[in-house]
């Protein structure tokens, strides 16, 4: 274990405990200094945002707006307005579908197409499909080849009668990247929109929405090293500015009385009710913990686990991972089956030896039905893990898989 990666665990109390950690995946750990942060706004300026005119209120509010500022620029974003604060990925993506339902419902004809990989998490397949049957749309899965996503099927599918195009930016069940700037420029060309789920890449990969030239991007704070109860739902402002809020409340009016209602400037008018502050302060601090990292130590390390996890893979031919080989581009995201024995099985048996994974669909069933098998087991890795905790699970795998035979 090199002395950065020693530095980086001494964040997280919790690895003290003796688990070892593999399910960044499904939410990463908080380091230290993410609760400090929140914890000062809790014990020093904890009040309500754009309310009060008083010192701590003001405070709040500053803290809040420059956590905007600071994921505009994490993102790469051109105008900080493009940033709504929304309470997770799963939030924003049906937020977007709404907003969207109501935009186009006027345009929005049969005989028009939503595309959908099968390889979508839930949050990005279900609210794409309550719109396509609200307005009678086909919906055009794409499938796999190779293990993965057939990006060259997804481009040539999107044709003059495509309205929409959802693509995650990284599987979270095989962890393979999608060239989200070819297909969001093919969905152009062709009049349609491409919305991406990045809630897998934010941790692992640096994205810019200049170069990724999408219509909208969301993500969650809780993989992002930050808190729980937190998401970025990023629209590009020509867009934004033609969508009408589906969510009213307190703190998105500049005006109303009983007849007239002037919504605020985006992008607060998105922003109903009392926002998620602590968090938005939290996850301020979180991308700082990033970027003090730096993607160069970031991205070597994941590269290096995913090279050690394939080194180990390549003499244990009983397990059987998902989407592309050694050879395709992926972040540490292991989802793997052994013959005969259930996904959920594995995961109990691991969990008594402190090994932390999911099992099952991990929220993307149409993984599995293509592949026709109940489920598999992941790991996913962050950037406090180590090759020790690799070698930990490869241990325990060898003594499962011995136990049923
Ligand atoms: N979306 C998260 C996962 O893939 C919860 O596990």
């Amino acid at each position: 274990m090199d002395n950065i990666l020693q530095t980086i665990r001494l964040d997280f109390e919790i690895l003290n405990s003796r688990i070892t950690y593999l399910d960044s995946g499904a939410s990463s750990l908080t380091p230290k200094p993410v609760l400090d942060a929140m914890n000062e706004y809790y014990n020093e300026y904890r009040a309500n945002i754009h309310r009060g005119i008083y010192a701590i209120s003001e405070r709040a509010t500053a803290e809040y707006e420059k956590s905007r500022q600071k994921v505009a620029d994490f993102i790469g974003s051109n105008r900080v307005e493009e940033i709504i604060f929304t309470r997770g990925a799963t939030d924003g993506l049906n937020m977007l579908a709404d907003m969207l339902a109501d935009m186009l419902a006027s345009r929005l004809k049969e005989g028009q197409n939503i595309i959908i990989p099968v390889t979508e998490h839930h949050s990005n397949m279900l609210p794409w499909r309550a719109l396509a049957h609200k307005f009678n749309l086909e919906i055009k899965y794409i499938y796999l080849k190779d293990g993965v996503l057939d990006e060259e099927a997804l481009i040539n599918s999107i044709d003059d009668n495509t309205a929409i195009v959802v693509v995650g930016h990284i599987s979270n069940v095989l962890g393979s990247i999608h060239n989200v700037k070819v297909i969001s420029d093919q969905a152009h060309q062709k009049g349609a929109l491409c919305i991406v789920d990045g809630a897998q890449a934010v941790a692992h990969i640096p994205v810019s929405m200049k170069d990724l030239g999408v219509d909208a991007y969301v993500f969650s704070g809780h993989k992002l090293y930050g808190p729980t109860g937190i998401g970025v739902l990023w629209v590009e402002y020509e867009l934004l500015k033609n969508l009408t809020p589906t969510r009213t409340g307190g703190d998105m009016v500049d005006y109303v009385n009983l007849e007239t209602i002037e919504y605020a400037p985006i992008p607060q008018r998105f922003e109903a009710g009392t926002p998620p502050i602590a968090e938005a302060i939290g996850l301020t601090r979180a991308i700082d913990w990033v970027q003090n990292i730096g993607w160069d130590y970031i991205q070597k390390h994941e590269q290096d686990l995913v090279k050690y996890v394939w080194e180990q893979v390549s003499n244990r031919t009983w397990l059987k991972i998902l989407g592309g080989g050694p050879e395709q581009t992926r972040i540490a995201c292991f989802s793997f089956i052994i013959d005969n024995i259930h996904t959920h099985d594995i995961a109990y048996l691991l969990a008594k030896e402190n090994i932390c994974v999911r099992s099952g669909q991990h929220c993307a069933s149409g993984i599995a039905q293509v592949l026709d098998i109940a489920g598999s087991t992941r790991a996913t890795f962050g950037v406090y893990n180590t090759k020790e905790e690799v070698d930990i699970l490869m241990q325990a795998l060898y003594q499962i898989y011995t136990k049923f035979q």
